[in-house]
């Protein structure tokens, strides 16, 4: 099994539309049982509540269904998972407070093919074209991520 959680802030924008992305690929892929996503934010503002409505309607209108209650990064996720992917560079630097500098810790946009490096922005305040933007982004970045770390990976 291998296990991708991706982190930003408040664990209601960013992260939780990352997850509902790389679900509905692992399931279109076929990778279910062999590939397990989840999503945390840095800050405690949001535990225990549900993704945005504006992250689940972007979701929705591609179709996807998302289940999820805020949760806060912790040093044990670093253990429970392969990969760690920070949505910006603060949330990169929060981690890397927590744990330590890991090999396992990278920026999603690492993975991007268009402006590889930078940060998905933070659309928490903006409006609703800010949720299309980033889902545009994170369907660009998670896609790459899987063909370049886990499709192959999974099979063997
Ligand atoms: P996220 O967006 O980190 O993408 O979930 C935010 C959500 C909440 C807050 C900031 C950013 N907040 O300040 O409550």
């Amino acid at each position: 099994m291998i296990k991708i959680l991706f982190v930003c802030l408040g664990n209601i924008c960013r992260s939780p539309m990352a997850q509902g992305i790389m679900e509905s690929k692992i399931h279109k892929k076929g990778l279910g049982g062999k590939v397990l996503t989840d999503s945390a934010g840095t800050a405690n503002y949001h535990v225990d509540e549900a993704p945005d409505p504006r992250t689940l309607t972007a979701l929705r209108r591609n179709g996807i269904e998302l289940v999820h209650k805020g949760q806060q990064f912790k040093e044990a996720h670093l253990q429970e998972f392969d990969y760690v992917l920070a949505m910006d560079r603060n949330n990169l630097e929060d981690i890397q407070k927590k744990v330590g500098k890991s090999s396992k810790v990278f920026l999603m946009r690492d993975f991007d093919s268009v402006e590889m490096g930078a940060d998905v922005p933070d659309p928490y305040y903006g409006g609703v074209d800010g949720f299309e933007k980033i889902y545009t982004i994170l369907e660009r970045s998670i896609e790459h991520f899987m063909q370049e770390k886990i499709v192959d990976a999974s099979s063997r």
